[in-house]
């Protein structure tokens, strides 16, 4: 085994002591890079996905480009869907559609949860190879989607502002509900555990779509999955929870398993911290958006930023993904500004 050179993100989920806070950027890899883009025209989404070498590729462009303290395989949450025997197509510039959607107790039932490790054997060859293509420069961070968020996509077929035929899913078929929520906890789980062995270091679940939910819906439609997963992996790798909108379940969250939360921009450092009693560490939470202001004013936001959250059981992020607008020498001056900031 390659021992990291760079290991503070693992240090700082470890809650072990940091000479400076570890950096990375939701969505990383892809949509913002020339290189990705160029990649983009010679081969179609799921091409890169499933192509090992490909996936290896666009999951090295930031470490080598931006200088990222990780690495985040370039893969897809809707891959789980997949995996349990729907067709996902992905149109480009226009989002991830599933022709068939999830209507009745059969279709939960045909569901397969089973055979993750070979069905996504792919991900698993794109990880042992960047793994080794890393040799051992930065972690490497594996991920799937919460299992809210999946069932939000099997339910609507597409994405949505409102997921309200989710929603009417959820609050109409109940046992279903669960029954569906559980199937993709269990595959999820199944998937996760193949990827720390497959050489993922630690891993980040998404529950993108978790803030359309009420404080109390989250409690009985998210948490309990999010929960089941961080203690399903507690013994393989440090788990990041990121339930995007869902301010109100932090204090919660920090009670488990978990090593790390991920904070959207919505929440102020200083509320996160005082709703997870400084026992997590936090990672977040620059608005994406904000990396369009000029490269001064971004440096002087992240020095902000870390001295609000403090530079200790911390991860320098964005609050989401990345989006394909923001100028390259923007997302290297973020990163720069992490790497500058000394305690
Ligand atoms: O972080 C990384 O760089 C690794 C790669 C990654 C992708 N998707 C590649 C991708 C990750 C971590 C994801 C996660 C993902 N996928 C999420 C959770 C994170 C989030 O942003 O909330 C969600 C909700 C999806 C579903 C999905 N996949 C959507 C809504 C879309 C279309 C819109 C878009 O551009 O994100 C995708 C396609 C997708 N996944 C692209 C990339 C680079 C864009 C397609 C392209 O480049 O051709």
């Amino acid at each position: 085994m390659t021992l990291l050179k760079n290991d503070l993100l693992l240090r700082a989920l470890r809650n072990e002591k940091v000479e400076r806070p570890p950096v990375w950027m939701m969505r990383q890899a892809g949509r913002y890079l020339p290189d990705y883009i160029k990649l983009r025209e010679k081969y179609d989404f799921f091409t890169r996905v499933q192509t090992p070498a490909l996936a290896t590729e666009i999951t090295l462009q930031p470490v080598d480009q931006i200088g990222v303290d990780a690495a985040i395989i370039f893969s897809d949450i809707l891959v789980i869907p997949q995996a349990m025997g729907l067709t996902v197509l992905l149109e480009e510039n226009k989002g991830p559609v599933l022709p068939k959607t999830i209507i009745s107790k059969a279709d939960v039932d045909a569901l397969i949860t089973e055979g993750v490790e070979e069905s996504l054997s792919y991900v698993m060859q794109a990880l042992s190879l960047t793994k080794s293509a890393l040799n051992g420069r930065v972690p490497l961070i594996g991920f799937a989607g919460a299992p809210w968020t999946i069932f939000c996509y099997m339910i609507e077929g597409k994405g949505s502002k409102t997921w309200e035929k989710a929603k009417q899913f959820a609050y109409t078929q109940t046992a279903l509900t669960h029954e569906l929520l559980q199937k993709i906890t269990t595959i999820t789980i199944a998937y996760l555990k193949a990827q720390v062995k497959a050489g993922a270091d630690t891993l980040q679940v998404f529950d993108s779509w978790s803030g359309a939910l009420s404080p109390a819906d989250f409690k009985v439609l998210a948490q309990p999955y999010l929960l089941q997963i961080a203690d399903a992996l507690k013994e393989d790798a440090p788990v990041i929870l990121f339930p995007k909108g869902s301010w109100y379940a932090l204090k919660d969250l920090s009670n488990s398993s978990a090593s790390g939360l991920g904070i959207d921009w919505c929440v102020s450092p200083e509320m996160a911290r005082e709703l997870t009693g400084n026992k997590i560490t936090l990672q977040g939470n620059f608005d994406p958006a904000k990396l369009l202001a000029p490269i001064p004013e971004i440096k002087k936001s992240v020095i902000e930023m870390i001295n609000s959250f403090g530079a200790q059981k911390y991860i320098a992020n964005l609050g989401h993904g990345i989006t394909p607008n923001i100028p390259v020498d923007h997302a290297r001056a973020f990163v720069d500004a992490v790497k500058e900031y000394s305690i």
